[in-house]
């Protein structure tokens, strides 16, 4: 098993991409603990999990809550011991043309998906020097590449997130503590079941392999990543997108 004995926080780890992370890490041995919101969800994962033979946790926190994140990453620790592997996977959309955007939108959006990020990597980066070892891996998107209409909010929190990325791996590298980020393509999963129907045949036409990816397959690349394999992988952005960024 690649991540046996560590212990890895996922946010947002309660749906969609996060839970299929959640899954695919504790059955490659890893303790889990899945930092969303909404309990009721996180547990039937955390259920689950256990029911495998695994080992998880599911801590509430608002990951644009400063003073929650500190609170779920020390609560982990005590829990644990160590956090080895942090996935940033939490992430919203409030999708709007920007003559149209409100405020709230705007500052919803960046503060969930990029201060987020932010609030989860500063308070876990001290627990990883100290442990001598850390995998961080952040969640960006093709609208980072690509930008998207009606979604400047959204696309600019993900350039953020790989600008984010590329300049932490240059600072932690010498802690041994590498940052890399995965840019998913459209994925099956809550965010884009409302995305209109002529929108999604539309997308599935420019989609080089024409269809969606799967939650299973953006958690193969998170699993790449945080696995000792890619100890050699520093500031990358893998996207997985069946080629839509080509
Ligand atoms: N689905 C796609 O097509 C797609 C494409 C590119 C990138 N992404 C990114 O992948 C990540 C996961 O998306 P998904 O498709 O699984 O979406 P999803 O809506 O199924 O899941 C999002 C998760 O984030 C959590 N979350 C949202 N706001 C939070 C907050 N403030 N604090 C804590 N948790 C919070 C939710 O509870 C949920 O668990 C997001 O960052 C998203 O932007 C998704």
């Amino acid at each position: 098993m690649k991540l046996t004995g560590k212990t890895a926080v996922i946010t947002g780890g309660n749906k969609g991409i996060g839970a299929a992370c959640a899954l695919a890490f504790s059955r490659e041995g890893a303790n889990v603990v899945i930092a969303a919101r909404n309990m009721s969800d996180s547990n039937r994962i955390v259920e689950q999990i256990i029911s495998e033979g695994g080992k998880a946790a599911a801590i509430a926190a608002d990951v644009s809550d400063h003073e929650q994140v500190k609170n779920m990453i020390s609560r982990t620790v005590e829990m644990f011991g160590k956090i080895d592997i942090l996935i940033n996977n939490a992430g919203i959309i409030a999708d709007s043309f920007i003559n149209k955007m409100t405020l709230e939108q705007w500052d919803k959006v960046i503060a969930t998906n990029l201060t987020g990020t932010f609030y989860c990597i500063r308070e876990a980066v001290p627990y990883m020097i100290e442990n001598g070892y850390g995998r961080i891996i952040n969640t960006s998107s093709v609208a980072a590449r690509k930008g998207a209409v009606a979604q400047s909010n959204y696309a600019a929190s993900k350039a953020g997130i790989i600008g984010m990325t590329l300049s932490l791996a240059q600072e932690l590298g010498k802690y041994n503590i590498t940052v890399n980020a995965v840019a998913p393509g459209y994925v099956a999963t809550d965010m884009t079941s409302n995305l209109p129907e002529k929108i999604m045949e539309r997308a599935n036409k420019v989609i080089p392999v024409k269809r969606f990816g799967t939650p299973e397959e953006m958690a193969a690349a998170f699993l790449y990543l945080a696995s000792d394999e890619a100890a050699y992988c520093n500031g990358a952005v893998l996207d997985i997108n069946g080629g839509l960024s080509l």
